[in-house]
């Protein structure tokens, strides 16, 4: 065992900045690379990675402390006597190892002026933001007509380590506006065209060179997978839509920024109540909480729904902390990080539960007859290899149910439904890294064979992590089948814009009554969820008792 000293490694150029969020303490064991804490500048904030593995030992900063380069704010036991020395803070370009920060921001100011030009229009570029590739444009700050001074910021921009604001290099007035929100940006790429004021310096072609910060943080762009019966981010609906720009940028550092996009909070409009009114991930989900109980509305929702304002009300929620427990006074713990998908969907599902209210109504379906067929087609089929599983029959049978009761296909949009007319079912899938769900497209379209052909082909790129964004889109109904595993009967979570997902749990022989004496029938338990803003619990018992029939004698689906 050794003591290691963690110290703030090279960025950039910032001189001081402030530690705003701790993100470990005493007794915890953390990774290399793992974010240690906030700091933050006034024009980026940043979270800085621990250049080593080990146990926490000491903090030796707290929240409000200012930290440069070089300063110790942890100190950690390492795992060997031959532990690796305390990092020396160095440019990122010296050593790879060395665990270092986002430090762009400083890099905009950077930007050379060229020689006094009077006026005429300039294209604003982005100026060297050190290792930085594709990061995303996550606010512009400005518009068409604009008057800009020199410094000031026109866009923010977000990796998954820091967000920075990019300022301008020059005054004048917006011409043109050449990025928009979620473009990814890279140096050199114009963000807009200004038409300089005369007798400023016009900005050099080129952005200017910039202390090469490092690159432990990777861009927060990757395509985002659909995960769990709640994810599909790219398809969903934002919860809200966003507040027009104030130009000034909310209090927030990258990770509660990312946590607010993905719950499709207006951060502009969350009161921060950390220090100097900073915004925390409690206040976020405070928000949340507070519009779901018509406690507050946002302002997009006030300015389209102004004479609802009266009948508002809801009681808040007025929810205490989360509980904070220091677990090892019990016993031996491990801390792991949780993986990317559950990430990813944990966010999703969160919103997915706290937005919709959420009904589910329970059932049986007498599929005695339908799994007999079932064997001897796989019988029949043994041959060509292909197997029919009970889910194929489950596709096929909602899409006739989707047919007859079309609300259940539809999308709640403001004031309106909007009915699909496709039927494309995804379907939850058990992966080594969570929980995907792959969609089978046209599903009234397609044969049983060809749906389990499809399915078992989804379903193995899902296990592989091979899914692309387009086989996780796009759903209009989803299934989720634990019937390959057990249990009866549980509440599955809406894929969110949809507004119903079918639960089937494991079928098992029952005595069924039939008017003179109980029947051995093999029966499967539904349970299906639905939002009750656009279904009722008439509508879902209807749903359900059709899905029944035609399971109960499949030759109802040609009906
Ligand atoms: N009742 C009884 N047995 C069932 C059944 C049911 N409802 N559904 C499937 N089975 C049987 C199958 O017939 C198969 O039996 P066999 O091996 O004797 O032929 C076995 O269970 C395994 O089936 P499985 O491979 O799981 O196929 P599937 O088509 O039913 O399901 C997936 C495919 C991808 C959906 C499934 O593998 C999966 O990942 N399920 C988990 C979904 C999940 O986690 N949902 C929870 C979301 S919160």
């Amino acid at each position: 065992m050794a003591l290691a000293d963690i110290t703030i490694p090279d960025i950039g150029d910032f001189d001081e900045v402030t530690v705003i969020e701790l993100l470990v303490k005493p007794g915890d064991t953390i990774q290399a690379e793992q974010s240690l804490l906030t700091v933050e500048s006034d024009k980026a904030s940043m979270e800085i990675p621990s250049s080593q593995a080990g146990v926490v030992k000491e903090l030796k900063v707290k929240l409000g402390d200012k930290v440069k380069q070089g300063t110790v704010v942890l100190v950690i036991e390492t795992g060997g006597a031959a532990a690796a020395p305390a990092p020396v803070p160095a440019p990122a370009s010296e050593s790879k190892q060395a665990a270092a920060p986002a430090a762009p921001a400083q890099a905009a100011t950077k930007s050379v002026a060229a020689p006094a030009a009077a006026g005429g229009s300039v294209d604003i570029r982005v100026p060297d933001i050190g290792d930085f590739k594709d990061v995303v444009v996550i606010e512009v700050l400005v518009k068409v007509g604009d008057t800009v001074k020199a410094e000031q910021s026109l866009v923010t921009v977000e990796s998954d380590k820091a967000s920075m604001e990019i300022p301008s290099s020059q005054a004048g007035v917006v011409k043109e506006l050449k990025v928009k929100l979620a473009d990814k940006i890279n140096v050199g790429d114009v963000l807009l065209v200004l038409e300089a004021a005369a007798g400023t310096p016009a900005q050099a072609a080129a952005p200017a060179p910039a202390p090469a910060p490092a690159a432990a943080a990777t861009p927060a762009t990757a395509s985002v997978p659909a995960a769990a019966p709640a994810a599909a981010p790219a398809a969903a609906l934002p919860a809200h839509e966003p507040a027009a720009p104030t130009g000034q940028l909310p209090h927030a550092s990258p990770s509660v920024r990312k946590f607010a996009r993905e719950l499709g909070v207006p951060l502009a409009e969350v009161k921060g109540s950390g220090p100097k009114g900073r915004i925390t991930q409690d206040d976020v989900q405070a928000f949340t909480k507070s519009v779901m109980a018509g406690d507050v509305r946002t302002q997009a929702q006030a300015a389209k729904a102004p004479a609802a304002a009266s009948g508002g009300g809801g009681a808040g929620l007025d929810l205490l902390p989360w509980p904070k427990v220091d677990f090892t006074k019990f016993g031996p713990v491990e801390r792991k990080d949780l993986p990317r998908i559950k990430k990813i969907s944990g966010a999703n599902l969160l919103r997915n539960y706290v937005m919709i209210p959420h009904v589910t109504n329970h059932d049986d379906a007498d599929i005695t007859d339908l799994e007999a067929f079932r064997v001897s087609t796989n019988k029949d089929n043994e041959k060509s290899g292909l197997k029919v599983t009970m889910l194929a029959f489950l596709i096929k049978a909602s899409v006739a149910a989707l047919k007859k009761f079309p609300e259940f296909n539809s999308s709640l949009d403001g004031d309106q439904l909007v009915y699909k007319q496709y039927y494309n079912i995804g379907f939850a899938a058990d992966t080594p890294n969570g929980l995907m769900v792959p969609v089978l497209k046209d599903a009234d379209k397609k044969g049983i064979m060809q749906i389990s052909q499809e399915m078992g082909e989804l379903a193995k790129k899902a296990r592989d992590g091979k899914l692309t964004p387009a086989e996780m889109q796009g759903a209009s109904f989803t299934i989720s089948s634990l019937g390959g595993i057990g249990g009866r009967y549980f509440t599955p979570l809406i894929n969110a814009p949809e507004v119903a997902i079918l639960g089937v749990s494991k079928s098992q022989m029952e005595p069924v009554w039939d008017g003179k004496a109980f029947q051995p029938r093999l029966m499967l338990p539904l349970s299906l969820a639905w939002d009750h803003r656009v279904i009722d619990g008439a509508g879902a018992a209807r749903f359900n008792a059709y899905l029944g029939s035609i399971l109960a004698d499949f030759r109802r689906v040609l009906l």
